[in-house]
């Protein structure tokens, strides 16, 4: 054998050792959800993720690959989040609620916690139709707009492990709630009108608010889209007064409940 066959094969040697460690790590990671859900604990921790990196950096100070190992860890980290989320969640997580109940906010929120990518139905009907919801709403009307939006909805019907949020109205139709139960936990998000007042006051991208841009008008609008919504959702969370990380926690913990 020539010497460089030799070191190849001794690189083969390493990968396998990586790849027992790995699914050693892998396996834990399992053992750690599974005791977690047994004992009610947070699924999700940022003060031991920080303390976790903090070791591992000291471990690496001064280490030759410093850099690049560093570098993988955070693929390792990412992943073990991922397998986190696919063993918690089989199906897609689709936010559902009314204008401003912080849709946009917890998803984005939600898809780092968990390593899931995020899609946003308004988001990819502005991209196919090259035009804002406002521009659609006003050269072609409420009910194209909601067509689009069926259709969206149809085409996410066989994807999972997404983190989905659609629009406030998505719900009235029943087509679309039979296609979000198909493979979606589906989360409900409330806010008090006032809250979404604040929240949707500057906008001028909710043409169903223009003009009524008001709470009296605001909490008709919920009342009469209320027994939809409360229909569609497997879990609900308030958003009032919480802040991003507890309503994410209690999404999880909800959601992992509702298995
Ligand atoms: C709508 C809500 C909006 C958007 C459209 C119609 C509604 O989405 O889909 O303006 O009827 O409630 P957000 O809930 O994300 O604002």
């Amino acid at each position: 054998m020539d010497n460089l066959t030799e070191i190849r094969k001794n690189i083969e040697a390493c990968d396998d050792v990586i790849i027992d460690a790995l699914t050693n790590r892998m396996n834990y990671i399992e053992d750690i959800i599974a005791y977690k859900r047994k004992h009610g604990i947070a699924v999700f921790q940022p003060e031991q993720e920080k303390k976790q990196k903090k070791l591992l950096q000291e471990k690496l100070k001064e280490h030759k690959y410093e850099e690049e190992i560093e570098d993988i860890f955070r693929y390792i980290i990412e992943n073990s989040k991922k397998i986190q989320a696919k063993s918690l969640f089989q199906k897609n997580i689709i936010l559902v609620g009314f204008m401003g109940a912080g849709k946009t906010t917890v998803s984005k929120y939600l898809g780092k916690m968990l390593a899931l990518n995020i899609v946003e139905t308004d988001e990819l009907i502005v991209e196919k139709e090259k035009k804002s919801i406002r521009e659609i709403f006003s050269e072609y009307g409420e009910e194209y707009f909601r067509n689009c939006e069926s259709n969206i909805i149809l085409e996410l019907k066989n994807s999972s492990h997404l983190v989905i949020s659609v629009g406030g109205g998505a719900v009235l139709r029943d087509m679309n709630i039979r296609n979000m139960k198909k493979n979606g936990k589906i989360v409900l998000l409330t806010a008090k009108p006032q809250t979404v007042l604040e929240r949707v006051k500057d906008s001028d991208e909710r043409p169903i608010l223009s003009g009524h841009m008001n709470t009296e008008f605001i909490s008709m609008l919920m009342e009469k889209r209320k027994a939809r919504y409360e229909e569609v959702a497997d879990v609900v969370v308030s958003t009032d007064g919480k802040d991003i990380q507890e309503i994410c926690e209690e999404i999880i913990g909800k959601i992992a409940e509702d298995q």
